[in-house]
């Protein structure tokens, strides 16, 4: 990996600075960075906003995100690093001047400059900036560099296959998919990353890793926060859409996938892909067994639509061909206002017949408590031969002083230093529409397959 390039000096544009996402993620994570001594002396942060906006105010809440140990300090640094810049989102023109002042910034930095595109705008604006930044050439580096700009990218990707095809098609026409960097924060959590070590670099697990040992796997992203306000967002989106084609389906890649050649970011993508393309898209006439779908109450009230059927708990049943794994149903489930904040991936043993007691399970603890939990038969202690269930717990709170990253922080980094590994690639991207795809036509067209849950429950039952 090369930490190298993180000190290089580095452009940041980012586009929809005083949203929620570059508010709570992204400035946070460089405020991190910064803390940490991971941004280079160089650091030059252009702030997009269509309204006029100050630096003070895009400021203003980092202190309550980076939360107790947040040092004035650090915060001034990035301030004293950013300039501000109104453009108007539709205006060529806006994007000429933009370039320029980029160009500018870069003129003195010699030529290994990393210039990085921050997209954190709403879906319908994404194609006409894409364009535009395209067509006025900020796709291409300035006179001095020798590295072409990137483009960090914030979900969705589209909207469904088809928008997700058209945005790739026009994505491909200014971008190289090199210059792509599609995030998926879940894929830069600590035991996410974790799970390719343990899976890889544990000859223990290596040849138990398939259906003769493993009877089902369950990934589970249970939320207790509601949709907090965002009401226009998630009446376009719905938990599938949000958890469940982008980050669900991709920890199902990860957990699942063969060895790679190499823990790099090629094989490991070409791993998940071949992977994606071997789970069997739900079928049209499988919906109603597969899916299961609910929406909390109170719902509709919050968003001021009475017959809004989008849901906010969705839990499908996938299989993947092949044979290592015929026969292990996947599970995939999320919902929000649920009693319990979990992520997690649950792989449950088979039990042989003359092996009674509880089953083996092996549980990745994405959040809280990120950690491994290894569940086995004991011998109760005593004179009798009981036998109990027990855990090995592996706890990174217990196990190592040094504090994780935050997922935002490993992301900004990665795509500076320009590796791609924890990104989306444009075929996962689409392979992963393609499997929920008739689950949302059905869904779409028919509401009566949605329930209802209690708010603080566990979920709608069937
Ligand atoms: C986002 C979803 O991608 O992930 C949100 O759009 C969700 O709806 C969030 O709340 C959860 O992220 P995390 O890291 O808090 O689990």
């Amino acid at each position: 990996m090369n930490y190298d390039r993180l000190k290089q000096p580095l452009v940041l544009v980012v586009f929809g600075i005083t949203g929620d996402l570059s508010q709570r993620k992204l400035l946070p994570a460089l405020y991190r960075l910064a803390e940490n001594g991971d941004l280079p002396d160089q650091l030059h942060i252009l702030g997009i906003s269509r309204r006029s906006v100050s630096k003070d105010d895009v400021f203003a809440k980092l202190s309550t995100f980076v939360g107790e140990d947040y040092n004035e300090t650090v915060a001034q640094r990035l301030k004293d690093s950013t300039m501000m810049r109104q453009v108007d989102l539709q205006d060529r023109q806006a994007y000429e001047t933009l370039l320029a002042d980029v160009h500018a910034i870069e003129a003195p930095l010699g030529k290994d400059i990393n210039r990085l595109y921050y997209l954190s705008i709403p879906p319908q604006a994404f194609a006409g900036v894409v364009q535009l930044l395209g067509e006025t050439g900020h796709n291409l580096s300035g006179a001095d560099s020798d590295n072409l700009p990137r483009l960090l990218v914030e979900k969705p990707f589209g909207h469904d296959l088809a928008s997700a095809r058209e945005l790739i098609q026009l994505l491909g026409e200014y971008f190289d998919e090199s210059q792509v960097y599609r995030i998926d924060h879940y894929v830069a959590k600590e035991t996410v990353q974790n799970m390719l070590v343990f899976r890889f670099q544990n000859p223990l697990f290596a040849s138990i890793w398939n259906t003769r040992h493993i009877e089902r796997i369950t990934v589970t992203a249970y939320e207790k926060l509601d949709i907090e306000g965002r009401i226009a967002t998630y009446e376009q989106t719905g938990a599938l859409r949000d958890l469940i084609q982008s980050h669900l389906l991709q920890l199902l890649a990860i957990i699942t996938m063969a060895k790679p050649v190499k823990l790099e970011s090629k094989y490991i993508h070409d791993e998940k892909l071949k992977l994606l393309q071997m789970v069997q898209p739900i079928q049209p006439e499988s919906v109603a067994d597969a899916a299961l779908r609910g929406q909390y109450e109170g719902y509709r009230d919050e968003v001021g639509n009475p017959s809004s059927t989008i849901e906010t708990f969705a839990r499908l049943q996938l299989a993947i061909n092949g044979p290592d794994w015929q026969n292990v149903p996947i599970i995939l489930q999320t919902g929000k206002a649920l009693s319990e904040r979990r992520t997690e991936i649950d792989v449950l043993f088979r039990q042989p017949p003359d092996m009674p007691g509880e089953q083996n399970r092996l549980v990745f603890r994405i959040q809280p408590h990120e950690g491994i939990t290894l569940r086995l038969q004991t011998k109760q202690p005593g004179i009798k031969n009981a036998t109990q269930a027990a855990d090995m717990d592996f706890e990174y709170a217990r196990s190592f002083t040094t504090r994780s990253a935050q997922a935002y922080e490993r992301v900004i980094a990665d795509a500076i230093r320009g590796d791609q590994t924890l990104f989306a690639s444009n075929l996962e991207v689409i392979r992963s529409w393609e499997i929920i795809e008739n689950v949302l036509k059905q869904w779409e067209q028919n509401g009566d397959s949605l329930r209802t849950y209690p708010k603080g429950s566990d979920g709608p039952v069937r």
